[in-house]
């Protein structure tokens, strides 16, 4: 039996991150402790009831939290000309009876990190919110964190504005924050990401194997990809957030580089942005290790691999 990882994921679902959720559950290499969520893609509530309805959907029981309902200074901001006005469009569920536990996921967060007796993996797959406010209220809990993993960022241009990333655009001062927190950081950024290109050839592949996860990600896949297009003009969707789960369960897909990275805090056109010094022209040392090259046929193989398995018991 291989080694589970220990992980905590605070999500906004929004397709792909159900996706992440979807294999987080699948895989044995991961022991999925809790699903906490924070605004991004939607509203809070709306994306509590989608991660609610996939673990629903999935049978789990994992416990998931409902945190953080706007960024920690700036005006709200969703993303529903990608993920529709539920989050998590194009899906039908059962009607909803998993519930969410009646506590705040910063809450629940900070204590459960004060607890664990080993390190613990953060994956990040939406704005950071929820994050830097544990690390604010509780910033001892750094060192009961391994690694945060994060999707967000770009060493290149962003994808909602010229600049920015949609998770660090939502928030850039919590961003600012978990970079600035001396906790390993990796961070995954459309730098890698927008290559895991999901085509239909690939969802409908998936969605032939049959199964709960299988027909699932082909639905969301199906829908998630039009709208892609529709907004980015490319053939298909890029499968961001998944890209960390993936990693998590085979290392050789990522390669990654020790760099600085400064979110840019200044109100204008840059807002938001991720400034990466990858040829080390500034003083300050590195505090992230950012992904620079992804091998793409390996990512599907650990997607597909991963959803198409027997349920875990
Ligand atoms: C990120 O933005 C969100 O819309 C996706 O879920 C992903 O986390 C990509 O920029
Ligand atoms: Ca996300």
């Amino acid at each position: 039996m291989p080694e589970k990882k220990a992980i905590l994921l605070d999500c906004d679902p929004g397709h792909d991150d159900a996706v992440a959720i979807l294999m987080a559950l699948k895989s044995e290499k991961i022991d999925l402790r809790a699903i906490t969520v924070v605004a991004g893609n939607q509203t809070l509530e709306k994306n509590v009831n989608n991660t609610l309805h996939v673990c629903q959907h999935m049978g789990s029981n994992v416990a998931v939290y409902a945190g953080c309902d706007r960024p920690l200074l700036k005006e709200p901001f969703h993303a529903g000309f990608v993920h529709g006005e539920s989050g998590l469009d194009g899906v039908e569920f059962e009607p909803l009876e998993k519930t969410a536990r009646n506590r705040h996921a910063v809450s629940f967060i900070t204590d459960y990190l004060n607890a664990a007796l080993e390190p613990v993996t953060v994956v990040a797959t939406g704005p950071l919110t929820n994050i830097a406010l544990a690390l604010r209220l509780c910033p001892k809990i750094a060192g009961r964190i391994g690694e945060i993993l994060l999707m967000g960022g770009s060493m290149g241009a962003g994808n909602i504005t010229p600049a920015a990333e949609f998770n660090m655009f939502c928030d850039p001062e919590a961003a600012d924050i978990v970079f600035r927190s001396g906790i390993p950081v990796r961070m995954v950024g459309l730098d890698v990401t927008q290559k895991a290109m999901c085509v239909p050839a690939i969802y409908e592949r998936i969605r032939a194997h049959g199964g709960k996860a299988c027909e699932l990600f082909g639905d969301m896949m199906q829908y998630y990809c039009m709208m892609e297009k529709e907004v980015f003009g490319v053939e298909g969707g890029a499968l961001h957030d998944p890209v960390t789960i993936a990693w998590l369960i085979d290392p050789e897909i990522l390669r990654f580089e020790p760099m600085l990275v400064e979110v840019d805090r200044i109100p204008g056109p840059s807002y938001g942005r991720t400034n990466c010094d990858r040829h080390h022209l500034r003083s300050e040392p590195a505090n992230a290790m950012v992904a620079t090259e992804i091998d793409v046929e390996r990512f599907w193989t650990v997607v597909e691999e991963t959803l198409k398995k027997e349920d875990k018991s």
